[in-house]
């Protein structure tokens, strides 16, 4: 199964990977996770990558694209992947369609969670991370022990780019130059629209109830 989790910043994509990883077992494709990491070990890429991503703007196109076409050829793939904020803008989108043709894998499915703009800056605002990825809540979805993350056990922190300056300039940036992939993907194959706002496992029978029709 090859699908597209998308929506804006704090709808929920990382939340619903990580639970569809679990189900299918098939890998997480988090471009933001990838960037992160490259940010805390301090490589080229991550250092070039660290001012955009502070200030909530996008990183590049040639280097995402750079990143997915390595990613999507390692072997883990095979069996299918979930892509989690990429991709991001037309170029992006464009450059996927051309490397998944090149090891037939095409799209099945977008997943797109529509959340409003006010609940979107309360759920970031209270987003807790871990390194590992997954996302907590500091009161709709806490970890089970203080600070400390239920999957990996590491010191859970807060986003350097969930800061109020930088969420708005996320939304802003992703109403410019992302949401028009929503009518992009509707030409091309099956976008389907899920209301992001139900609880998280709610959210996550819709998401498998959809699935389950490609499987
Ligand atoms: P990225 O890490 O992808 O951030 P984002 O798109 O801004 O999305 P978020 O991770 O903020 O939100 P999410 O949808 O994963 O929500 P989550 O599940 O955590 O990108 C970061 C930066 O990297 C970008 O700004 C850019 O600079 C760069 N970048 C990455 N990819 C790029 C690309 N392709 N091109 C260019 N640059 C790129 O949930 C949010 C919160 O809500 C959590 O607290 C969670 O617990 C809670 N929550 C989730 N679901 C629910 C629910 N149903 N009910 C209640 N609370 C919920
Ligand atoms: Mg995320």
């Amino acid at each position: 199964m090859n699908i597209i989790l998308f929506g804006p910043p704090g709808a929920g994509k990382g939340t619903q990977a990580k639970k569809l990883v679990d189900f299918y077992g098939i890998p997480q494709i988090s471009t933001g996770d990838i960037l992160r990491a490259n940010v805390r070990e301090g490589t080229e890429l991550g250092l070039a990558a660290k001012a955009y991503m502070d200030k909530g703007e996008l990183v590049p196109d040639q280097v995402l694209i750079g990143i997915i076409k390595n990613r999507l050829t390692e072997a883990d793939c095979k069996k299918g992947f979930i892509l989690d904020g990429y991709p991001r803008t037309v170029p992006q989108a464009d450059a996927l369609e051309a490397i998944l043709d090149e090891i037939d894998k095409p799209i099945d499915v977008v997943l797109n969670l529509e959340v409003p703009d006010e609940v979107l800056v309360e759920r970031i605002s209270g987003r807790l991370m871990c390194k590992c990825g997954a996302s907590y809540h500091v009161t709709s979805n806490p970890p089970k022990k203080d600070n400390i993350c239920d999957s990996c056990g590491s010191e859970i922190f807060q986003r350097v780019d969930d800061t109020a300056e930088a969420v708005q300039n996320r939304l802003d940036v992703y109403k410019k130059q992302t949401q028009p992939l929503i009518n992009y993907y509707k030409e091309k194959v099956i976008l389907v629209t899920l209301n992001g706002t139900k609880d998280i496992n709610v959210v996550f029978e819709d998401i498998k109830a959809i699935l389950a029709k490609f499987a």
